[in-house]
């Protein structure tokens, strides 16, 4: 078992690349196995995650292999239909399989996810929305059985929420479909885009990326493609928080600045200085930490995924700021592990009141998912002594190489084995 140890109050400075987005890549690969052949995504993480997602469409019959930040696919045999237990329970995204399977093979057996320690995760609008296009599902000794024997077919569907997953099943499931699907309040993430063009490339017919309405006439068959993965939005704003809370200036390359449009505006409000380039982002702090509130929504809304990192960033802010989560319940659960390290936070249902202290001590705390995980690490950037973080295996899931990049930035933060403690 491993942990994250970081002494605070080192400056941070210098420039950082990020990598393709976790929450793109692994809807690409299992868009791969629409098409029979060789596809190849460059641009993809090296983390835990996409290793889960390489056994899963591996165990369907897909062929995968790495050269540094490609993925290399061979979809050409794919003799399985079934994602099992011991796969989705490690990875709950592996439920995206179930839209691919039924446009590749017209049917699909995935295990239902459990619970999950950010609230509890339905996919009720996965299966509803599927039920449209004309698929046969039953659940059952823990496993949806879904088929359409007699092929898809295209229909209305109004999402009631514009969740993320749903809308990559129904695009991936549509666009196999016969005639045409529309997917109304439709999820617009930047992830979401990224595979519409993917599935261009493919030969799918789909207008309106980046709108809530979607339109995916049905083809036939698929091709191969090569394609790389949008920067991630996510891991970029993480080290512009960890910018702004340190003071920086710290340029983050690889993304798209109005993919993080909101998370900008807030971290300027909270006193930073944002520079934008084609590509890249800086953020540079010389005055106090104004206190900030904010809401999650959908994109273009607050991302979720920045929550935690940004109450890490309130925690020491001059004054006090309210964060209300509206995406999913009980996320704050490593605010607890927060207030181990000195910060004032009081949850109500679904807001924090963060007050501002002067200072966070470091302190042992776990990891309790991927972002409460990288929370916690910033806040030991300029915390009082030494942080240890455990549980890290949630936050090697979605960042590659995060300790090597936050020590390349002046952190000092090392890996280190708990056996050594
Ligand atoms: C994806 C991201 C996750 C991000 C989230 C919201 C991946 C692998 N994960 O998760 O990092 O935090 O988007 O931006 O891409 N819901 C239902 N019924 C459904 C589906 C969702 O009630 O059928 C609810 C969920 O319980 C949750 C909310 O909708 O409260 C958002 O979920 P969704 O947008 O589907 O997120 P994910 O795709 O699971």
């Amino acid at each position: 078992m491993q942990s994250i140890r970081v002494t605070g109050g080192k400056p941070l400075s210098g420039s950082v690349t990020v990598v393709g987005a976790k929450n793109s890549g692994l809807k690409l690969m299992a868009a791969a196995l629409l098409a029979p052949g060789v596809t190849t995504i460059r641009n993809m993480p090296d983390i835990a995650d996409v290793d889960i997602m390489s056994e899963v469409i591996g165990g369907l019959g897909a062929v995968v292999r790495r050269e540094d930040h490609a993925l290399i696919i061979d979809a050409t045999h794919i003799g399985s239909y079934e994602a099992p237990y011991e796969m989705v329970s490690k990875m709950r995204a592996s439920i995206i399989v179930l839209g691919p399977l039924l446009g590749r093979l017209g049917r699909a057996r995935v295990a239902m996810p459990g619970g999950c320690n950010i609230g509890s995760r339905k996919i009720d609008l996965h299966l509803r929305g599927l039920a449209q296009l004309g698929v046969e599902i039953t659940s059952g000794h823990g496993y949806i059985e879904a088929s359409a024997p007699y092929g898809m077919h295209g229909a209305t569907i109004v999402l009631d929420f514009p969740s993320v997953g749903a809308t990559e099943n129904l695009l991936m499931a549509g666009a196999a479909a016969q005639g045409t699907t529309i997917i109304e309040n439709a999820a617009r993430e930047p992830e979401i885009q990224d595979l519409i063009q993917f599935l261009i490339g493919m030969g799918a017919r789909i207008e309106g990326a980046g709108t809530s309405t979607v339109i995916v006439e049905g083809v036939s068959s698929f091709t191969p493609v090569d394609h790389a993965v949008v920067g991630d939005r996510i891991e970029a704003g993480t080290f512009l928080a960890a910018a702004a809370l340190c003071g920086g200036p710290v340029t983050v390359h690889g993304v798209e600045p109005e993919h993080l449009e909101l998370v900008l505006a807030k971290i300027a409000a909270a006193g930073a200085e944002v520079t934008t380039g084609p590509n890249s982002v800086t953020v540079r702090r010389t005055g106090p930490l104004r206190p900030v509130d904010v809401a999650t929504l959908p994109y273009p809304g607050f991302p979720t995924d920045m929550q935690p990192q940004f109450m890490a960033l309130m925690a020491v802010a001059d004054g006090t700021s309210v964060i209300t989560e509206n995406v999913f319940e009980s996320r704050f659960m490593f605010a607890d592990e927060l207030g181990r390290m000195g910060a004032d936070v009081t949850i109500e249902g679904h807001r924090a009141l963060i007050r501002g202290v002067a200072g966070l001590s470091g302190a042992p705390v776990k990891s309790p998912d991927l972002r409460g995980g990288a929370a916690l690490v910033l806040a030991g950037l300029v915390a009082d002594g030494t942080t240890t973080v455990g549980d890290i295996h949630h936050i090697l899931r979605g960042y590659e190489a995060f300790v090597d990049k936050l020590a390349a930035l002046g952190a000092d933060i090392s890996l280190i084995d708990e056996d050594d403690e």
